[in-house]
């Protein structure tokens, strides 16, 4: 099932999230519809706070961006109860995109390289490194479950640029080409 996903100014996108407890939600339900909800919206990353639930999940899949970015290339996982343990000093700025803010593309600087500690689907513990846009996509979906947009992080000049934008969004007067709730 498609859900709609929530738009920046929808409360639970600034809400702390929570752990996610092994079979407290139909957890095998709620990440194929996530699945699905992404693939309808062309994102390459969906947080659970994206669709209504407050909860330390999200789900990656970079294939779209494998062609420019190889480090993408079969990047399609599900992270349940991340932590990032390491990030690099060296930081890339790149312009990035939300779901949950359409029409507002910005640079956002980030880590290059991080580590990232998690469990899939399975709760199986996973340890892994990622670098360029593989980090990146993990650390924009990571900020979702901290209670950040991406523009937070971007500098005050371009955040007042971006103002109208974001008012327009959190009034729900801006469209987008997939399901949402504003
Ligand atoms: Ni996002």
């Amino acid at each position: 099932m498609i859900l709609p996903i929530y738009l920046y100014g929808q409360p639970v996108l600034r809400k702390a999230t929570e752990e996610v407890v092994e079979g407290e939600l139909n957890l095998k339900q709620l990440i194929a519809d996530m699945w699905e909800t992404l693939a309808a919206a062309e994102g390459c990353g969906l947080a659970a706070p994206q669709v209504g639930l407050s909860k330390r999940l999200f789900i990656v899949d970079g294939n779209e961006l494998a062609e420019d970015y190889p480090e993408c290339k079969d990047f399609k996982k599900v992270f349940i109860n991340p932590e990032i343990i390491e990030e690099s000093e060296e930081t890339i700025s790149f312009a990035e995109g939300c779901l949950s803010l359409p029409g507002i593309s910005e640079n956002v600087v980030r880590p290059r390289t991080i580590t990232i500690k998690y469990q899939d689907a399975d709760f199986q513990e996973h340890t892994e490194t990622l670098t360029d846009f593989a980090a990146r996509i993990v650390l924009h979906e990571y900020d979702h479950l901290e209670a950040h947009v991406f523009t937070d992080r971007i500098s005050p000049i371009r955040r007042q640029f971006c103002k109208n934008k974001l008012g327009n969004i959190a009034k729900g007067k801006t469209a987008a080409r997939y399901k949402t709730k504003r």
